[in-house]
């Protein structure tokens, strides 16, 4: 069944678009500047790269989506069809040049919210960490796509903590998304939100939204995105857990909408009726929701897709026509901006327990500056020319029999301990401790003998020396600590103004400290 459809005139459109007026959030709603309320009727938009992010896999390719022209020429028209105002895409490459896709996208009236990682770079769930390759990684996207008016945000984390033994991975997408929201607050003239994306997930449902929208506003989402499957073919409000999900949601301070949804059970994408299509856009959910974004466009061999390419046409699925009605008939009833007047406010932060291991106090800003301070500082390092997939074996060794010098990069989530240099990359993490190893050994040659490792003549520049010693300091802290050695209530992307070298490491409280201060060579010694 090969259909084509023209509703634009694609000639020269990308040239030719007009900017959408930005979305923005008020509370727990968003809305378009006029003061009308702003409702998702979405799809997620991306090939191969799908919803189970959270995999750090080096060699893992991506496609962006919005950098192929011809695909965009070929989808706009379909996504019109289905009165789509608004896309998801899963890996966007910084690199690449959007502004033909995102002019046609401008004159279908579709708005993009995106996540911010790529297969090869995110937050991993198994070994979480919020570094500068990280960071570099998120602000390029940010960089590259908030120049278009009619992108609403970002997800700085898709399902990454997904059961209750890697809810520590939280507290490292949480610290994206302070660092995110930050970044563009100081780069950005508008409002642009940075939000998470979860599965639903019974056992921690409830302490992971908390987690999220908890503390200072600097620091916590500006939305919430639920990946949700309950309804099945046919079913309600009650059988689907929908009614639960707008129970629970009702007071959420920010606003919650369905990031992706779109059960294929039982009867595989084809088979899918949309029901919660229509359930989504009630006044039931509305005023709760602000509706939300199907899972996918693309026919792909997880069979979730509405339309199959096949020798570069698009050829609609048999779901394609029941989710364009239940589209159109959607008209959800918003409120005026001006009479809203939310009253919600943030979630206090879940205790840690069994079931929830991630300290309100966040993993630290990563500072580029602060990591060259440290690894030019040494004098054992990693050669340049180890394998990084040899870094493992190594930190092992040394970790080992030292964990408390191994305190300096790691991070201990339930208590919210974070080594100053948990933030930098494998390699200066590598050769920070291997420093601390040959310092420890008396800086006997034999003592920089891994095979991996070699010296060099470290030295500190004055403009590191404050910083390297608050480092140092922040991680003897930790180094001993049985419970958090920073007061959590210091924390928040606005700071206390000392820039750069605070870097969001504050100074250990006294009677920790005394007993954190160590020597080295004593916590190293064998
Ligand atoms: C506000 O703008 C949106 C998008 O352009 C439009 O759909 C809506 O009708 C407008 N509302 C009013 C009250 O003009
Ligand atoms: C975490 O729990 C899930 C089930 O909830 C299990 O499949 C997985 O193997 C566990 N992972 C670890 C590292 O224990
Ligand atoms: C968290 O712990 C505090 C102090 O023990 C307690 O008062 C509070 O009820 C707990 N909160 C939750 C949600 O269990």
């Amino acid at each position: 069944m090969k259909t084509t459809v023209s509703l634009l005139a694609l000639a020269g459109a990308a040239s030719a678009a007009t900017e959408l007026p930005s979305i923005i959030a008020k509370g727990s709603k968003f809305f378009y500047p006029n003061g009308t309320q702003f409702f998702m009727k979405g799809i997620a938009y991306q090939r191969d790269v799908g919803a189970a992010g959270a995999k750090s896999d080096p060699t893992a390719k991506y496609m962006d989506p919005l950098a192929d022209q011809d695909s965009c020429k070929r989808d706009v028209p379909y996504l019109q069809d289905l009165s789509i105002n608004i896309i998801r895409t899963y890996a966007i490459d910084p690199k690449q040049d959007h502004s033909y896709c995102m002019g046609l996208l401008q004159d279908a009236g579709i708005y993009v919210v995106s996540d911010l990682s790529e297969p090869a770079t995110s937050i991993n769930r198994d070994d979480p960490q919020w570094n500068t390759e990280l960071y570099d990684r998120y602000t390029a996207v940010v960089d590259e796509m908030s120049k278009y008016s009619n992108v609403v945000g970002f997800f700085a984390g898709n399902e990454v903590s997904n059961s209750a033994n890697n809810t520590g991975a939280s507290a490292y997408v949480k610290a994206a998304v302070r660092d995110t929201k930050k970044y563009i607050k100081d780069n950005s003239k508008r409002w642009i939100g940075v939000g998470y994306a979860a599965n639903d997930d019974k056992d921690i449902r409830s302490e992971i939204a908390d987690f999220f929208n908890c503390g200072e506003s600097e620091e916590s989402i500006d939305f919430w995105g639920y990946n949700i499957y309950s309804w099945c073919g046919d079913s309600s409000m009650s059988k689907s857990g929908y009614d639960k999900q707008v129970e629970f949601f009702q007071d959420f301070s920010v606003p919650v909408f369905f990031a992706e949804y779109g059960c294929n059970l039982p009867n595989g994408a084809k088979g899918r009726k949309w029901q919660e299509t229509e359930a989504l856009y009630s006044d039931e959910m509305t005023k709760v929701f602000s509706g939300g974004l199907v899972y996918m466009y693309f026919q792909e061999e997880n069979d979730y897709g509405i339309v199959e390419i096949k020798g570069g046409e698009a050829e609609k699925q048999d779901d394609y026509d029941a989710l364009k009605k239940a589209h159109a008939a959607a008209d959800p009833k918003g409120v005026d901006m001006d009479q809203y007047k939310p009253s919600s406010k943030a979630a206090t932060c879940p205790n840690v327990s069994k079931a929830w291991q991630a300290a309100a106090q966040l993993p630290p800003t990563p500072d580029k500056t602060l990591c060259k301070c440290m690894s030019d500082s040494l004098d054992c390092v990693v050669s340049d020319d180890l394998d990084e997939k040899q870094y493992g074996d190594l930190f092992g060794l040394v970790c080992a029999n030292n964990q408390k010098v191994c305190a300096g990069i790691n991070g201990v989530t339930n208590l919210g301990n974070y080594g100053a240099y948990s933030m930098c990359t494998p390699k200066e993490k590598l050769s920070y401790v291997l420093d601390a190893y040959y310092q420890a050994h008396g800086k006997s040659s034999d003592a920089c003998g891994w095979k991996g490792a070699k010296l060099q003549k470290g030295s500190t520049a004055s403009a590191c020396q404050k910083s390297l010693s608050d480092a140092k300091q922040q991680n003897q802290a930790i180094a001993t600590a049985t419970g958090n050695v920073a007061a959590p209530k210091a924390t928040g992307g606005s700071g206390k103004g000392k820039g750069k070298e605070n870097f969001g490491v504050r100074t250990a409280p006294s009677g920790v400290l005394a007993a954190g201060v160590v020597a080295m060579a004593v916590v190293l010694a064998l």
